[in-house]
């Protein structure tokens, strides 16, 4: 099923950071021999833009009925000759020869979303021709603590004693699930650490949904509360095009936005002190389950235990 709307791929094309960054990437890559294959085609946006830079055929595959609006965009932009529209999943689908680009966006706010990384793999594995790029070609993780009383407290002020009633039971499912940072209330001063890489997922060589690694050991880099740890990833489309997603970027990918996943409480944090952090996603029945551990230490003159929290999105 595809949950998107006109508005949903308006918004997408409308983001210009992403959308400049496709168009050079294909625009770098295409020649006139290419055959494309456009995963996710919705209103037809990369298989237009294929066809605009040479490409000889495209493949465009969507489930959603916008792909009958992308018939008739190829068709006004005298493109409908050279691209075949597939009004199915790319999984399902056998095409009658292998492509030499893919492209596609399957990511939601982060590129660990639904089945992106299972169709991925089942694209390079029966779609790509040998030697066949895909678009994009890696993404980076990125995490860092961060202070943002602002966006923790969205999160528990409904559930924080309204009219004195105790309904900490609702608040602590809040703080096992992550939300999306999609106004970028939180930038760079909100960081209390050195960002660090959390997971590459190389398209190339991915063969795991699943991430899980080696925990991270940051550093606090000043004084402050903090209230979670901020995820974002940069993209790498094509040799020398990517865009990033990371506090520290004026012009981000708006459409994205950042993950903040919540401690079950806020924790003083003084420079110096250790934060050891090991998050771990699993994709089951189509979703992603999220787990962090955090754990803060004082690196004061007594090394001291200052918080640790197992936070899931099982939790209910
Ligand atoms: C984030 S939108 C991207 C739309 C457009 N390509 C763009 O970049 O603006 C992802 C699209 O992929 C489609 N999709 C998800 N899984 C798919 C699959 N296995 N095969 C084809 N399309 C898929 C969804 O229906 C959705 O329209």
């Amino acid at each position: 099923m595809s949950v998107y709307s006109l508005d949903d791929y308006g918004r997408m094309i409308a983001d210009r950071v992403r959308m400049d960054a496709y168009a050079l990437a294909l625009k770098s890559v295409v020649k006139p021999d290419s055959v494309v294959l456009d995963i996710g085609a919705a209103t037809g946006i990369h298989a237009l833009l294929a066809c605009k830079f040479g490409a000889k055929k495209v493949y465009a595959i969507e489930p959603n009925d916008a792909v009958d609006l992308a018939q008739e965009i190829a068709q006004a932009n005298g493109f409908a000759d050279r691209i075949e529209f597939i009004h199915d999943f790319s999984t399902d689908v056998t095409l009658p020869q292998q492509a030499d680009i893919i492209v596609s966006d399957l990511r939601g706010v982060l590129p660990l979303f639904s089945e992106h990384i299972p169709t991925i793999l089942d694209a390079r594995q029966r779609h790509l021709a040998p030697g066949g790029l895909l678009i994009p070609q890696k993404d980076t993780l990125w995490a860092a603590v961060v202070e943002t009383r602002v966006v923790y407290n969205e999160i528990i002020r409904p559930w924080d004693y309204p009219y004195g009633l105790n309904m900490n039971a609702a608040k602590q499912v809040m703080l096992n699930r992550w939300v999306h940072d999609d106004t970028e209330t939180i930038r760079a001063l909100n960081l209390l650490v050195k960002p660090q890489v959390w997971a590459i997922l190389d398209y190339a060589s991915i063969e795991n949904p699943n991430v899980s690694n080696s925990p991270l050991v940051l550093e606090v880099t000043r004084e402050g509360t903090a209230h979670g740890v901020l995820i974002w990833f940069d993209a790498q489309l094509a040799d020398g095009v990517s865009f990033s997603n990371s506090p520290y970027t004026k012009k981000v990918a708006e459409v994205y936005g950042r993950g903040f996943f919540p401690f079950l409480e806020p924790v003083s944090v003084a420079q110096g002190d250790s934060i050891t952090l090991q998050i771990q996603a699993d994709l089951v029945d189509e979703e992603y389950e999220w787990q962090w551990h955090t754990r803060i230490v004082a690196q004061s003159k007594t090394t001291a235990l200052k918080a640790e929290f197992k936070q899931s999105t099982t939790y209910d």
